[in-house]
């Protein structure tokens, strides 16, 4: 094989359709009794979260306004609020508001930890974050999300949102991808 074949492969299926619903309305469930009697701003961190924020909202049976978000992080090291790249902001102000961020993955927890800061200094009375997925293993912040869908181990992984250079976010099941070149 020459040295610029790349090959991708799907490896194995990591979590199947049937075990991301389940836990999808489960969260979703667990969202409605936190948040009762409010009405929050709901956020999905674009692009990775899409298909799992359309599956959640529906299982919330509350009032929520919608609002989207694209933030890149400058990588590691000491993260504060400036250390996240906003390159869509939210449509309106959020001070005062209970804001729920909606994301694919947690890794190192750096774009998580940078964003949360923002938010909270630009005065939202409220933050949570609801992640479908978390790598603890990969951690090199004390970020934490207060929902997360699946732990797994350190492998990358691709569908349900989640992305290899673009490709794959439509897959309806997340799978774990081989790259070798
Ligand atoms: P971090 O927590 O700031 O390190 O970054 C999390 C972001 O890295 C996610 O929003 C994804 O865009 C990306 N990411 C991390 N791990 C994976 C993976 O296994 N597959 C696809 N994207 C990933
Ligand atoms: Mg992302």
């Amino acid at each position: 094989m020459t040295k610029d074949e790349i090959v991708e492969r799907i490896k194995s299926v990591l979590i199947d359709e049937e075990r991301i619903a389940k836990r999808v309305a489960e969260l979703g469930k667990q969202i409605e009794q936190d948040y009762a009697g409010k009405c929050p701003v709901v956020v999905a961190i674009l692009k990775g979260s899409i298909i799992f924020y359309g599956d959640l909202v529906r299982k919330i049976n509350l009032p929520m306004r919608f609002d989207t978000m694209a933030v890149s992080s400058y990588g590691s090291g000491t993260v504060s609020s400036g250390n996240v790249k906003i390159k869509k902001d939210l449509s309106k102000d959020i001070s005062g508001d209970d804001v729920l961020l909606i994301e694919d993955i947690i890794d190192s927890g750096n774009t998580m930890k940078a964003l949360t800061a923002l938010l909270e200094h630009r005065g939202a009375k409220s933050i949570k974050v609801c992640s479908f997925l978390d790598k603890p293993s990969r951690r090199t912040t004390d970020f934490e999300a207060d929902y997360v869908g699946y732990s797994i181990p350190d492998e990358f992984v691709i569908g349900y949102g989640l992305d290899y250079d673009e490709k794959y976010r439509n897959l309806p099941y997340v799978g774990v991808l081989e790259i070798t070149d």
